[in-house]
């Protein structure tokens, strides 16, 4: 979320002279019906709001298969990141899951949080990031999980869809479409509830388009990383970035990203991956 540059490209990187104001439109459907543009509602992203705390289905553990992939460590990131060279640029990411539950972890300040999203470079391509995604937080010891869905390009801010509050369990999919290095669709659609926000940005800043990511972030909370709480396992499921030509990037091939001692990931198939909160 919005910190994860300034750990990518350590302390020079001065986010907040970077932001700039997007330009965006939004559009939406509920049980396919227009939803009145007045009622899908943005607010800066922050710590705080939205609410919700339902038991979720367990993931069995013998699922998690594989390991294949190469591996990394990342103080933030854990999930699956994959590349394509800037010669046949990523078009299009997608991704479904499920809202995680998230409980506090002792010993971690407040607020806790564990964001789940996919989006486009943030990796190898440090300065922009497209992401979207839903974001579990705990901002106190009162341990009330709240849940947001949310959208970024990064180095700008993140927003909230404050219109579309999340449950745990609910299954969410993500699209993002670029139709250029500055312009894109996010579409974040609420499978559980057929309710769907497409943002429609025309300039944003410069994607390069060669990470495709699947990742629960340990966020930045101002300059120091947030708490980061256990979270329910979550599986990124019909992963796949659309390039400009060939096959579509998938699982297999990704670097898999732990934060040790608290996230592994691994792959399970080409279009599946999971990450989970550690000690399992
Ligand atoms: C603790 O967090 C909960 C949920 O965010 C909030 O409702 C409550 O007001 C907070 N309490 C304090 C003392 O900040
Ligand atoms: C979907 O929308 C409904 C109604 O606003 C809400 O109760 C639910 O939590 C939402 N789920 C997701 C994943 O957005
Ligand atoms: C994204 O692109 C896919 C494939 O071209 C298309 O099916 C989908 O409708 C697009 N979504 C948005 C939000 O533009
Ligand atoms: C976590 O990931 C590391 C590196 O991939 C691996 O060596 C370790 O066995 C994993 N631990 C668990 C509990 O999955």
């Amino acid at each position: 979320m919005r910190w994860i540059l300034a750990l990518l490209l350590g302390s020079v990187l001065l986010l907040s002279s970077f932001a700039t104001a997007l330009q965006y439109e939004v559009s939406g459907t509920r049980k396919g019906v227009p939803i009145p543009k007045e009622q899908i509602k943005f607010a800066p992203y922050q710590f705080g709001r939205s609410k919700n705390n339902n038991p979720r289905a367990e993931v069995p553990k013998s699922m998690r298969i594989k390991r294949g992939n190469p591996t990394s460590s990342s103080a933030n990131w854990c999930g699956a990141v994959n590349h394509t060279p800037t010669s046949n640029k990523i078009k299009s990411i997608h991704a479904f899951w499920q809202v995680p539950g998230c409980t506090k972890r002792t010993g971690h300040t407040y607020p806790q949080g564990a964001a789940v999203w996919t989006g486009i470079d943030g990796n190898t391509w440090t300065s922009a990031l497209l992401q979207s995604g839903t974001v579990c937080k705990i901002d106190n010891s009162t341990a009330v999980a709240r849940h947001e869905a949310w959208w970024q390009w990064v180095p700008d801010v993140a927003y909230t869809i404050t219109s579309m509050p999340l449950a745990i369990g609910d299954w969410v999919e993500i699209t993002i479409n670029t139709t250029s290095d500055t312009s894109a669709t996010i579409k974040f659609d609420n499978i559980s509830q057929d309710e769907q926000n497409i943002i429609t940005v025309v300039s944003g800043p410069t994607l390069a388009r060669k990470d495709a990511d699947w990742v629960v972030e340990r966020p930045y909370f101002g300059s120091s990383l947030a708490g980061f709480p256990k979270f329910d396992t979550t599986w990124f499921e019909d992963a796949y970035a659309v390039r400009q030509t060939g096959a579509n990037l998938g699982i297999l091939g990704a670097t898999q990203y732990h934060i040790p001692s608290l996230c592994n990931s691994t792959e399970y198939d080409n279009f599946n991956a999971v990450s989970y909160s550690l000690p399992v």
